[in-house]
C-alpha cells in the first residue's frame, strides 16, 4: 500500500481510537490550511510553531510556502509525530522543519525558556473543545505568553465554542468560516494587540453571530 495512504488511514484510526485527542476523524485540507497559512509571510525568516501538527497536512504546505523559517512541529501522538517525520521527508523537506512529540503544554514552557526570540506565528490545530475548561484556559495563556507582541495565533476548530475564550485573552481576534473543508472549520485570527494581560475566563459562552470585530 502506498505509504501516503497508509499515514492517512493510521490518522483515520487515531481519529477513532483516540477521538479526544484526535479531535478528527480525516486530516485538513487544502483550503482550510491555505487560508491558515496565509498571514504568514513566504519571506518570513523566524520561528513557527505549530501545535497539533498530526501527519503534516498543514506542516508540509507551511514548509513549502516559508522556506527560511525555522518550524517547530508538534504533536502529541508518538505514531502521528513518526509519520509526520516520513511525510516531510517524502515531501522532500529534511532541515527546516523539526518535530517534536510532546504535548504543547510541555513544549511551550521549554521554547519560553531556551528560545532568544519568541515566534511570530503560533499555529494550531488542537481540539481545544475536547479539552477541559481549565485546560483551554491554560494553554491559551501558554500561547500568549509564548508569543512575540506583534504576533498571531492562528487556530482553527470545527465549532465557535472557544471562541469567547480566546478573545478574552487576544483582544484582536478575527473569525473566518471555511466551508471548503470536511467537516466545515472556523479559523481564528488572534492577536495580543500590543499589550500584555492574563487570560480571564468569559462571562458566559460565546454564541454564533457575527464573525468578525
Ligand atoms: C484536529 S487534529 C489536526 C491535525 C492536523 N493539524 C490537521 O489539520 O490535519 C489535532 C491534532 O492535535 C494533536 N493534539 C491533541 N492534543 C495535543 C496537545 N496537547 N499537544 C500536542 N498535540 C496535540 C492530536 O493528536 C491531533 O493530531
Amino acid at each position: 500500500m502506498d505509504k501516503k495512504f497508509e499515514s492517512y488511514l493510521r490518522f483515520v484510526w487515531a481519529g477513532i481510537s483516540k477521538q479526544v485527542q484526535t479531535g478528527a476523524i480525516i486530516p485538513s485540507q487544502k483550503f482550510l490550511v491555505d487560508k491558515m497559512i496565509a498571514p504568514i509571510p513566504a519571506s518570513y525568516r523566524g520561528t513557527i510553531v505549530e501545535l497539533g501538527a498530526g501527519t503534516g497536512a498543514l506542516t508540509i504546505r507551511l514548509a513549502r510556502r516559508c522556506p527560511e523559517a525555522k518550524i517547530v512541529a508538534c504533536e502529541i501522538n508518538p505514531e502521528l509525530a513518526r509519520d509526520l517525520r516520513q511525510n516531510l521527508r517524502r515531501a522532500g523537506i529534511n532541515g527546516e522543519v523539526e518535530v517534536v512529540s510532546e504535548p504543547a503544554e510541555k513544549l511551550l514552557p521549554r521554547l519560553r525558556s531556551k528560545a532568544a526570540e519568541k515566534p511570530k506565528y503560533i499555529v494550531s490545530g488542537i481540539p481545544l473543545g475536547n479539552v477541559p475548561r481549565k485546560n483551554t484556559l491554560a494553554l491559551i495563556e501558554q500561547i500568549k505568553r509564548s508569543l512575540a507582541d506583534d504576533g498571531m495565533y492562528i487556530q482553527f476548530q470545527y465549532s465557535l465554542l472557544d471562541r469567547a475564550k480566546i478573545r478574552a485573552a487576544f483582544p484582536r481576534l478575527r473569525t473566518a468560516h471555511v466551508l471548503l473543508n470536511f467537516p466545515p472549520a472556523f479559523i481564528y485570527f488572534a492577536s495580543k494587540g500590543g499589550h500584555s494581560t492574563t487570560v480571564r475566563p468569559p462571562a458566559r459562552a460565546s454564541r454564533p453571530g457575527s464573525l468578525r470585530r
